[in-house]
């Protein structure tokens, strides 16, 4: 096989059989294709798409490129969850505790990363004595115990999509549907669960602006899921504004750990109950969403929920106490208020900005070498929607530093005021099966 010939064929808007595309994957991924060949065929594919077997055929051949979680000694479906990414977006923490004590087994692989605050793994890694280091034996035999364990991305996980996606960010291709949703289901496919459940986000603190190409990148997801064999559905979230009120490793945990004890945020809460609802539904754990949800809302109000968090953090080597005591948590030196200075209703909240005001107090890192500050974050008092008058306080900063002009006028300039009343933005927009 020649890598010229297959660039041609898609070039001219044909359909790339089974044999080309892993062929190209397997040898990109060995280093026999160079990277101008394969952006290239990433160009030609951006431009003449693929259809659903070729989508399935790239994410099946980008799954097998390095290794695979075998989770088949775990007994039961096996649930995970994915984010395309927002402020603010601490479900993970709340939603695996929530679903493991409905009975559904969470095996989660997940990362640190760059970006406004840290990974999961570093925001539990708020928790005193927490950790996710753990051997593949350990990760499964916690699953088995508790229904519940959180491990650090071990292995060569999909190494295909890694070189792929670097060489797509600075060859103008990342924004193809076809590529997008396979590099994303590639590595929840080798992360070996067997229902997953989708939290594509929409709007402007979305990577998807727009809800067409939400749910266009939804559906796509969903198809190539439920063709290799995976219960796959996703949620459209919004993303206008950061979800909840918190940003930031220890203030998040805070608040995911509020939403189990019935506490907490309305939309982090309803965002917690409809992924969850939907996890135990594809899990078999309910007979319709429905029931799901009520079995969902009985375990948080009878303290089921916060039991099986206890034991996941105590498993996991952390300071179980923190649940009950906020004193335990890292906590940050100063708190400073950002003030409207004009009254009005907020109109909008640019969640990006307020991602990078908490990045520059620490909660994030730029470069993989930064270390982050899990105390400090901010947190959103008044959100789009809610009436302002002069000197209220918009947000509050968790700052270990006392010298934040920069990021408080970061923050006011992310508020945007108008003088006539605004609605609250819809949170779900659309569930897809
Ligand atoms: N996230 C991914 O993992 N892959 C993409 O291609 C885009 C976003």
């Amino acid at each position: 096989m020649r890598m010229v010939d297959i660039i041609e064929k898609k070039r001219d808007g044909k359909e790339l059989n089974k044999n080309e595309i892993w062929w190209f994957v397997e040898q990109y991924t060995d280093g026999k294709i160079p990277d101008y060949q394969a952006s290239a065929l990433a160009m030609a594919i951006y431009f003449q798409d693929m259809n659903q077997a070729e989508r399935a055929e790239l994410t099946l051949a980008m799954a097998h490129s390095g290794d695979q979680i075998d989770l088949s000694s775990i007994a039961g479906i096996k649930a995970d969850k994915h984010s395309t990414g927002g402020v603010g977006d601490k479900t993970t923490i709340a939603l695996a505790p929530l679903v493991a004590a409905a009975g559904v087994p969470v095996a989660k692989m997940s990362g640190r990363g760059l970006g406004h605050t840290g990974g999961t793994i570093d925001k539990l890694e708020a928790i005193p004595g927490f950790s996710c280091d753990m051997s593949t034996d350990e990760f499964i035999d916690h699953v088995n115990k508790n229904l519940i364990a959180v491990a650090g991305q071990t292995g060569n996980l999909t190494p295909a999509d890694k070189k792929l996606y670097a060489l797509r960010d600075v060859t103008g291709t990342v924004n193809s549907t076809a590529l997008i949703a396979s590099s994303i289901m590639s590595k929840k496919i080798a992360s070996g669960a067997d229902a997953i459940v989708l939290d594509v986000k929409t709007g402007s603190g979305a990577f998807m602006k727009t809800l067409d190409d939400s749910v266009e990148l939804a559906q796509a997801m969903v198809e190539i899921g439920t063709k290799v064999g995976r219960k796959t559905m996703a949620v459209i979230s919004d993303m206008n504004q950061p979800l909840g009120l918190a940003v930031g490793n220890a203030l998040e945990i805070k608040e995911a750990v509020d939403i189990l004890k019935g506490e907490g945020p309305a939309d982090v809460r309803e965002l917690c109950l409809v992924l969850g609802s939907h996890m135990v539904y594809l899990a078999k754990k309910a007979d319709s969403v429905k029931a799901a949800r009520a079995k969902l809302e009985e375990i948080i109000d009878s303290g089921q929920a916060v039991d099986v968090l206890k034991t996941f953090i105590q498993t996991q080597g952390g300071d179980a106490a923190i649940v009950d005591d906020e004193s335990l948590y890292p906590t940050a030196k100063f708190q400073i208020e950002v003030k409207a200075e004009e009254e009005g209703y907020i109109s909008e909240i640019a969640a990006n900005q307020l991602g990078v005001a908490a990045m520059q107090l620490g909660a994030g890192r730029a470069t993989k070498e930064d270390e982050i500050d899990l105390a400090v974050g901010l947190v959103l008092e008044k959100k789009m929607g809610d009436q302002v008058r002069k000197g209220d306080t918009l947000v509050t900063l968790h700052a270990n530093r006392e010298d934040v002009s920069e990021v408080q006028q970061l923050v006011l300039d992310s508020y945007k005021l108008v003088k006539e009343e605004v609605a609250k933005p819809t949170l779900i927009y659309k569930e897809i099966y």
